[in-house]
């Protein structure tokens, strides 16, 4: 299963890519996860990317399109992958649809999940990650069991530094301007599956996997 997660920050995309992940067995690749993670280690890239990151404005181009290239070339992603956050503009699905062409590697779907702005808002407001397993929570939504502390591995939960109202609103913003476009991008290739992701974790979960498997 070759897929494409799109959607606004706070839509659903690295919960339903680790649901996903789990039942195909196929890597999430997260362009999130891998520069955070790359701010966290203070590589080079790490450190230009932070810059980006905490005004809530995207990475460059040509950074995000190195690194899921480098990734898809990786032998775990032979059977299937599920893309979380990339492509995010018009010329990074260019770029991914060239690396696809060149590994002989074709999509079966691009989801997009459909949120509204309200709730957007207030899933990114109430959400906590783990940093030492990654699952995340919500505060109301997905509560972990004990306050603070992560069900997997015990971990203090925190929430993240782009995760303040005033930087949300501006990814939000983003999000229209530049990684909007892909959903018409994607539904004149053929390959748009729109999915209402308004409802429950367990519902948007499941309506997923049905349209996954009628196709
Ligand atoms: P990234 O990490 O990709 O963030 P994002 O796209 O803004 O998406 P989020 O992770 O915020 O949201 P999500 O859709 O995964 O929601 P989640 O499942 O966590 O990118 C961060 C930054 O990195 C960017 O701003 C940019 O600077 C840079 N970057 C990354 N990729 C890039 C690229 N390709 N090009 C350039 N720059 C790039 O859910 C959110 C919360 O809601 C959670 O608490 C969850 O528990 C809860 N929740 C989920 N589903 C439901 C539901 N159905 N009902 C109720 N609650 C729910
Ligand atoms: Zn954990």
């Amino acid at each position: 299963m070759k897929l494409i997660l799109l959607g606004p920050p706070g839509a659903g995309k690295g919960t339903q890519a680790q649901m996903l992940m789990e039942k195909f067995s196929i890597p999430q690749i997260s362009t999130g996860d891998i520069l955070r993670s790359a701010v966290k280690n203070a590589t080079p890239m790490g450190v230009k990317a932070k810059e980006y990151m905490d005004a809530g404005a995207l990475v460059p181009d040509d950074v995000v399109v190195g690194i899921v290239r480098e990734r898809l070339q990786q032998a775990d992603c032979a059977n299937g992958f599920i893309l979380d956050g990339f492509p995010r503009t018009v010329p990074q699905a260019d770029a991914l649809t060239d690396t696809l062409d060149e590994l002989s590697l074709g999509l079966d779907a691009v989801i997009s999940l459909e949120v509204d702005t309200d709730a957007l808002v207030s899933r990114l407001t109430g959400r906590r990650t783990c940093p030492s397993c990654g699952k995340g929570y919500h505060v109301d939504f997905d509560p972990p069991s004990k306050g603070g502390v992560c069900d997997a591995c015990g971990g203090n939960l925190v929430q993240r530094d782009d995760d303040r109202e005033e930087t949300i609103r501006k990814r939000l913003d983003v999000y229209r301007e530049q990684t909007a476009p892909l959903v018409d991008y994607y539904r004149k290739g053929g390959l748009l599956v729109e999915v209402d992701g308004m409802a429950g974790i367990d519902e948007v979960g499941r309506q997923i996997l049905s349209i996954l498997e009628a196709r």
